[in-house]
Formats: C-alpha cells, sequence, structure tokens
C-alpha cells in the first residue's frame, strides 16, 4: 500500500516597506506572526520597495533602508532557509501584474481607501499616481503567489479586501485564476497605538520621537518611552473602554510576555501606573534584546544578505513567471517567448 501524501502546505504572503526601523506595531501586528507561521505554511515575504516611493525618498537612503530592513527581518527570526525572503523591485512580475489588475480595479474603489485619503493629506504636494493605485500593487504582490492567507495588522484589511474584489472580480470576468485570500490578525495587537497620543495608530511617521517605539531603540531610550507614555488620571492598570493609553500598554506587555489581560491586572493591583510602566518597558527591551543583538550580526555581513536576497528573487520570479503566463493568456496576449 502506498504512503498518504501529505496535502500540500498553504501559502503565506506578506511584505513590509523599507521606510525605517521597524516599528513595535510592525513587529507586534505583523512579522511575529510571520515567524510564527512560517514553519506551517509555505511563506513568501518581501520588502516592499515599490511601495516605498509612493512617498519622496532619498535614492541612497532608499538603498540602505532595504538592505538595513532586509536585515531586520532575518533579525526578528525569518529564516531565507525555510520561507522566500525578497525585494520586490528584483522580482518585475510584482508591478507587471499590478498593470494589468489595475484594469480589473475600479476608480471608485481607490478612492475610497483611508490609506490613500490620510497619505494625500500628509504629503498634499506630491499626491502622484502611484500614491492611488498602490492598493493595485499590494494585490498584484498577494495574487502574483495565489497566497492563501496574508498575516498582517488591522490598518491593511481595507486593503486585503480590496485585493479579494480584485480577485473575485478578474475570476469572474476571465475564468478561474486567482486564489482569493484571507487576512490573518493577531490575537493581541493588530492595532498598536502612540504612545503619546492612544486614539492614534504607532507609525513610523510620527512626528513626535516619544509616540513609536523602534525595535532597534536601545533599552534606555524603551524605558524613557514607556515611562512617559500618556495613560488617564485613574490608577487601576484593567483593560476597560475609556483607557485607551492603558489598554494599548496592557496589550503590549500581554504581547511581549504571553499574560492575559487578567493576569496583567492581578500582577499590578494596588501598585498604580509607574511600576506597570516600567514593567512593560523592562519585558519590551528584554523581548527585543535577542532581536537587536542578531541584527548588528547580520548587518556586518552585506556579502550574506545579498547572497539571500539573489536567491529568494530566484525563488519568487519562477513562481509568478507561471502566474502571469497564466494571466497573460486568460486576458488575451500572444505568448510571449
Ligand atoms: P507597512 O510597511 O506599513 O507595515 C507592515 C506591517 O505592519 C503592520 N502595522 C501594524 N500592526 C499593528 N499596529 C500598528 N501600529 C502597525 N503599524 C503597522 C501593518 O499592518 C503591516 O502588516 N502596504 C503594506 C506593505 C505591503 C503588503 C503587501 C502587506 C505591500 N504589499 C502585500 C501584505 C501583503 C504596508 O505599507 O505595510
Amino acid at each position: 500500500m502506498s504512503e498518504p501524501t501529505a496535502a500540500p502546505k498553504k501559502r503565506i504572503f506578506s511584505a513590509i516597506q523599507p521606510t525605517g526601523v521597524f516599528t513595535l506595531g510592525n513587529y507586534i501586528g505583523a512579522i511575529r506572526n510571520w515567524h510564527k507561521l512560517q514553519d506551517d505554511f509555505d511563506s513568501i515575504y518581501c520588502i516592499a520597495d515599490l511601495h516605498a516611493i509612493t512617498v519622496l525618498q532619498e535614492p541612497a537612503e532608499l538603498r540602505k533602508n532595504t538592505m538595513r530592513a532586509f536585515a531586520l527581518m532575518l533579525a526578528c527570526g525569518i529564516d531565507p532557509k525555510r520561507s522566500i525572503t525578497f525585494v520586490q523591485s528584483q522580482n518585475p512580475h510584482h508591478a507587471e501584474l499590478s498593470w494589468v489588475l489595475s484594469c480589473s480595479t475600479m476608480f471608485g474603489e481607490l478612492s475610497r481607501m483611508t490609506q490613500f485619503k490620510d497619505k494625500s493629506a500628509r504629503h498634499a504636494d506630491n499626491i502622484n499616481a502611484g500614491l492611488f493605485t498602490y492598493p493595485v500593487l499590494m494585490a498584484a504582490d498577494i495574487l502574483a503567489y495565489n497566497a492563501d492567507l496574508v498575516p498582517i495588522g488591522a490598518d491593511q484589511k481595507q486593503h486585503l479586501e480590496l485585493a479579494r474584489n480584485i480577485a473575485q472580480r478578474f475570476n469572474q470576468r476571465y475564468g478561474e485564476t486567482f486564489t482569493v485570500p484571507d487576512g490573518y490578525f493577531p490575537e493581541q495587537g493588530a492595532r498598536l497605538m502612540s504612545l503619546q497620543d492612544p486614539t492614534k495608530k504607532m507609525s513610523k511617521s510620527d512626528e513626535n520621537a516619544n509616540a513609536c517605539v523602534y525595535i532597534l531603540d536601545d533599552k534606555d531610550t524603551i524605558l524613557r518611552k514607556f515611562k512617559r507614555a500618556v495613560t488617564d488620571s485613574d490608577t487601576e492598570v484593567c483593560y476597560k473602554e475609556g483607557k485607551d493609553g492603558i489598554n494599548n500598554l496592557m496589550t503590549i506587555y500581554g504581547a511581549v510576555t504571553g499574560k492575559t489581560m487578567d493576569e496583567i491586572t492581578a500582577e499590578f493591583a494596588g501598585q498604580g501606573y509607574g511600576p506597570f510602566k516600567e514593567a512593560v518597558g523592562e519585558a519590551v527591551a528584554d523581548h527585543l534584546a535577542p532581536v537587536q543583538a542578531e541584527y548588528a550580526r547580520l548587518i556586518a555581513d552585506k556579502a550574506y544578505l545579498t547572497q539571500c536576497m539573489t536567491e529568494g528573487a530566484g525563488q519568487a520570479f519562477r513562481i509568478t513567471r507561471k502566474a502571469l503566463q497564466k494571466v497573460y493568456r486568460r486576458v488575451g496576449f500572444i505568448d510571449r517567448l
């Protein structure tokens, strides 16, 4: 009797922009899940440099940041031997597919994207077409690999919904072509908030340096940022509506220690906010210390990083070449050489 063959693994795709050091939001909201899922799924992770140029970038800085982001991704535990890791611009199929998909995307759909509205308000002097069509490129990233699952934070949910709509529309128009992907969100921390204004998302682009923890911040900086975190006039550490600052700190503490909200409340009962904030800072710094050490090692080894990028781009290219061929046939293009 022949051995039963194992079902093929489902596929995951996700990406992050190389626009500076990753934040604790990027890490807890997305990259930790990438790491967690890489053994159980066929995983593909990418540094989205094509997306980054929708906002003005200094070219030399972008090149450096892309190398740093790639090293950071590996330092966070993404293993190029277990996952395909590459840089988006090194695989031309993303941009090619994006054009085809843009012809199955409605202007009205793109106009409704909240991130487009936010970013065009913030960069009023550079509301370029790429900023507008950005979600189509993101759909191309995902659909080119026929990903089943996309681990992301809550702020990318609307873009993922659009990718699903584009896939469904294309499939209806041209016949079954793309897998319709699902989002995958962390149980805790799908939306980490600013430490200075807990009604706003924690974001790299925040002008207030204390609002955001970067994963390469040193211990003193991390402790200081948490000490200064905005909370409320109450004293009880408990997760409740209206306590946005404390809820956010509890979410962060829970995410890095694995403790539940009830356990955290019990741990700090009667102690007030001071010791709690200090404990959050300590726990985050301890959690990030190995990532920082690994980053320091990797960034000094450019030859290894370049080799991983090149191999990853080759692997990615071979997957998307097949997908593109199918798409081109479906839409009626003559086979290319
Ligand atoms: P980016 O680079 O802004 O963020 C990378 C990931 O981090 C998550 N994230 C957060 N999660 C929780 N709390 C926060 N405060 C927080 N801030 C950021 C994001 O949700 C994201 O998962 N367009 C994407 C990159 C991209 C992509 C893709 C993602 C390009 N192509 C295809 C998935 C699939 C972006 O700008 O993410």
